[in-house]
C-alpha cells in the first residue's frame, strides 16, 4: 500500500497523474521524445505552456489584466523579488505595508527590509502566532504604501486569513503557498499573488506569479533583468530555462482539478474534510488545538497531544499505519496534517479512525 503523505510540501499528488507524469519520463504522448529532453523553444513546449496558464485563468478566472508566470527559485525568491521591484528608488515617505502573521511573513518581511522602508502594520509574533492579527496600525497622514503584502495561509502555525485584509487602495500581494487552488477567490482583489507549486499545483520546482500587467508598469529598468517581472512578462516565463518537466506536471494536475469539477467542489471536499478532522481534535480526550478557532488553517492543521509524554506512541502507531508527513515544522513542533487537494476523504477517514484508536489504547 502507498503511504499516506499528510505532508506540509512536496505533497501528495493523485495516481492519475503520478501515472502519466511517469510515463511521460520515456515517452510524451506521440512524440517520440522524453518530456525531459524537449526544448523550451520547442511547439511542443508552447502548447504545454499555453494548456498550462489556460486552465490556471479558466480555474481561477483570471483575466487578461494579469499574466500568469512560472518562475523559479521558489516562494522564498519572491521575498525579495517584491521588495526589489516596488520599492526601487522609493521616496522618502513610501514603504511598504506587511503583516505578521506566521514564520513566513517574518521572512517575507526581513528579506523585504535590504530594499526599503517596511512598515510592519499588525503582528501575532508575540503570541507565538496563534491568531490572525486584525487591527491594522496605518499612518495615512505620514506615509505612502507602495503595497500591502500577506500570507494568506500560515503553513507553519496553521492559521488563514478568512477576510482579504482590503486597506484603502492599497495594491494587495498575497503568498498564497499552501492555500492557492484550495477555494474561491476573487483575483480582481490582488494586484500579484505567488505561490511554491509543491503543494495544490503539482511537482515542486516551480513558483507561480499571478500580477496586475498595470501594476507591473511601475517596476523602474534600473534592476538586473532576471529580476524584472515586467521582462517575465514580455518573454512569457521563458528568459531562461524553465522547468518544464514539473510545468508539464502542473498542467497534469490542473487537468484533474478541472476534470473533478474544478474550485467549486474541491472546496466543498477541502472544508469537509478540515471539519470531520478538527471535531476529531476537538472531541478526543487526548488531544488539543493549537491556534485561535476562529483562525483555525483548513489546510495545514496542527494539534498537540495534552500528555507529552505520549508523543512516540502516536508517532510510532501512525507510523505504522503506513502514514507520514505528520511532524510539524521545527519552530512549531506539534502534529500537523496538511489536507491539500489531492488528500482525498478516504484517508481524512482512515486517519481519524487511527487518532480514535490511539485514544482507546492509552486514555
Ligand atoms: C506560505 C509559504 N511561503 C513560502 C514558503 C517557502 O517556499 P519555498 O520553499 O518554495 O521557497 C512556504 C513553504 O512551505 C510556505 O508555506
Amino acid at each position: 500500500m502507498k503511504k499516506y503523505n499528510f505532508g506540509a510540501g512536496p505533497s501528495t499528488i493523485s495516481d492519475e497523474v503520478y501515472r502519466k507524469l511517469s510515463k511521460s519520463i520515456i515517452k510524451l504522448n506521440d512524440y517520440d521524445l522524453s518530456i525531459l529532453e524537449i526544448s523550451h523553444r520547442s511547439n511542443i513546449f508552447d502548447d504545454i505552456l499555453e494548456k498550462t496558464i489556460y486552465l490556471f485563468r479558466k480555474l481561477l478566472n483570471i483575466n487578461n489584466d494579469y499574466s500568469v508566470l512560472f518562475l523559479s527559485g521558489g516562494a522564498t525568491k519572491q521575498f525579495f523579488m517584491i521588495p526589489y521591484n516596488f520599492l526601487e528608488n522609493i521616496k522618502k515617505n513610501e514603504c511598504a505595508g506587511y503583516i505578521d502573521s506566521g514564520f513566513w511573513s517574518y521572512k517575507a518581511i526581513n528579506y523585504a527590509k535590504y530594499f526599503g522602508n517596511i512598515d510592519v502594520i499588525a503582528s501575532s509574533r508575540h503570541d507565538n502566532y496563534k491568531f490572525i492579527p486584525k487591527k491594522y496600525k496605518i499612518l495615512f497622514d505620514k506615509k505612502k504604501y507602495k503595497y500591502l503584502h500577506f500570507t494568506s495561509n500560515n503553513t507553519i502555525v496553521g492559521t488563514q486569513f478568512k477576510q482579504i485584509p482590503k486597506i484603502n487602495n492599497i495594491p494587495i500581494i498575497s503568498d498564497m503557498s499552501s492555500d492557492i487552488l484550495s477555494k474561491f477567490i476573487n483575483i480582481r482583489d490582488f494586484d500579484m499573488i505567488y505561490a511554491s507549486s509543491q503543494k495544490n499545483i503539482g511537482p515542486l520546482g516551480v513558483t507561480i506569479v499571478i500580477i496586475k500587467k498595470e501594476f507591473a508598469k511601475s517596476i523602474s529598468n534600473n534592476i538586473p533583468g532576471i529580476m524584472n517581472y515586467k521582462n517575465h512578462i514580455n518573454s512569457k516565463s521563458v528568459m531562461n530555462t524553465p522547468n518544464i518537466f514539473a510545468i508539464y506536471g502542473i498542467m497534469l494536475n490542473l487537468e484533474w482539478l478541472k476534470n473533478k469539477g474544478g474550485i467549486k467542489i474541491i472546496e466543498e471536499e477541502n472544508n469537509l474534510k478540515a471539519k470531520l478532522l478538527y471535531s476529531e481534535i476537538d472531541r478526543n480526550s487526548m488531544l488539543e488545538g493549537t491556534v485561535n478557532i476562529e483562525d483555525r488553517s483548513f489546510m495545514n492543521i496542527c494539534f498537540n497531544i495534552k500528555n507529552k509524554d505520549l508523543k512516540d506512541k502516536l508517532v510510532m502507531l501512525l507510523n505504522e499505519n503506513n502514514i507520514v508527513g505528520f511532524l510539524g515544522h521545527k519552530l512549531h513542533p506539534y502534529f500537523r496534517i496538511s489536507l491539500y487537494n489531492a488528500i482525498n476523504l478516504h484517508q481524512v477517514k482512515f486517519l481519524i479512525k487511527i487518532l480514535q484508536l490511539f485514544e482507546k489504547k492509552y486514555s
